[in-house]
């Protein structure tokens, strides 16, 4: 069973796509050298991994870490599917995926392992630096210190994007959004398996975290401010903030019922908006 279904992690993608900082993702390619060994957290099906290989454009090697095996099968196939889409040509089996790109060759390597239990694997990868695509609010502060402290003893560049920052704001407003704003963010800091979540707090904690370590960091909003044209993105974050409020509220359960069903008419009539805040970070050994 996974946390994160390859279904949602589709939906979202286009969306991550819009919302990234170019300019914070510009300044990353710059850094770093050819040809590169780079390394993915919490890669899912690989979508920061396809935003960015573009942007590198040059030679590159690719670890994609992730816990859950399922996303980890899927990597292949969303790959191939992308690379055919640009017209790339693609070869992809047994966890290994290599691109061809004009005169460059872009390659993804699959890697299933737990962040929590073995941040020691990652240590001991020989690469050049790290990326991460919304992960972050689901560390602990203190695994947050740990792997800090990798990057930092490593002198690895970080590229950390769409941390989301607390920020959460329907429109229009109804009378029981603080309710479940307040369900959905004890929710958002349960322990997803590595103790208590940073949830909203993420972006901040990241930010000063890297700081704290020397490191030069830069930071870009990448918002999502989803609206009539994002209905099946908002119909899916209605559905999952109502859904995670009942757990984590059980008690209100009547009163985020009516929420979401209040919040789906709204968005059945075109009316509803939702900014989500995230945030970009570049991190640069200082
Ligand atoms: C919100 S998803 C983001 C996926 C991907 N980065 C994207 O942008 O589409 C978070 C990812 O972190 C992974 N993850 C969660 N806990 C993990 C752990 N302990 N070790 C490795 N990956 C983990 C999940 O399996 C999931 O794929």
């Amino acid at each position: 069973m996974s946390d994160f279904a390859l279904d949602w992690l589709r939906l979202r993608e286009p969306a991550d796509l819009a919302a990234r900082s170019p300019a914070l993702a510009r300044s990353f390619a710059a850094t770093l050298p050819r040809p590169l060994r780079i390394a993915d957290l919490g890669s899912g099906s690989g979508a920061n991994a396809r935003a960015l290989m573009p942007r590198i454009g040059a030679e590159q090697d690719w670890i994609l870490i992730d816990r859950d095996r399922a996303l980890i099968a899927a990597q292949e196939p969303e790959f191939t599917h992308w690379a055919r889409r640009q017209g790339y040509p693609v070869l992809a089996g047994g966890g290994r995926i290599a691109i061809t790109v004009g005169a460059a060759r872009w390659t993804a390597a699959s890697m299933p392992l737990d962040l929590m239990s073995n941040l020691a694997a990652l240590d001991r990868l020989d690469i050049h630096a790290v990326t991460a695509a919304a992960f972050f609010d689901l560390v602990s502060a203190e695994w947050l210190t740990r792997f800090v402290d990798v990057l930092a003893r490593r002198r690895l560049p970080l590229l950390a994007v769409l941390t989301v920052d607390g920020v959460r704001d329907w429109l229009p407003v109804h009378d029981d959004d603080a309710i479940v704003a307040a369900a959905f963010r004890h929710h958002q800091a349960r322990d997803k398996g590595f103790g208590a979540a940073l949830g909203g707090a993420a972006a901040d904690a990241l930010d000063q975290c890297l700081v704290d370590r020397g490191f030069a960091v830069s930071a870009a909003s990448s918002a999502w401010r989803l609206g009539k044209n994002d209905r099946l993105l908002l119909s899916a974050l209605v559905d999952g903030e109502a859904g995670a409020a009942c757990e984590a509220a059980p008690e209100q359960t009547d009163v985020i019922t009516a929420w979401r069903a209040a919040r789906q008419a709204t968005l059945a009539d075109g009316g509803l908006a939702l900014t989500v805040g995230h945030r970009d970070i570049l991190a640069l050994p200082g």
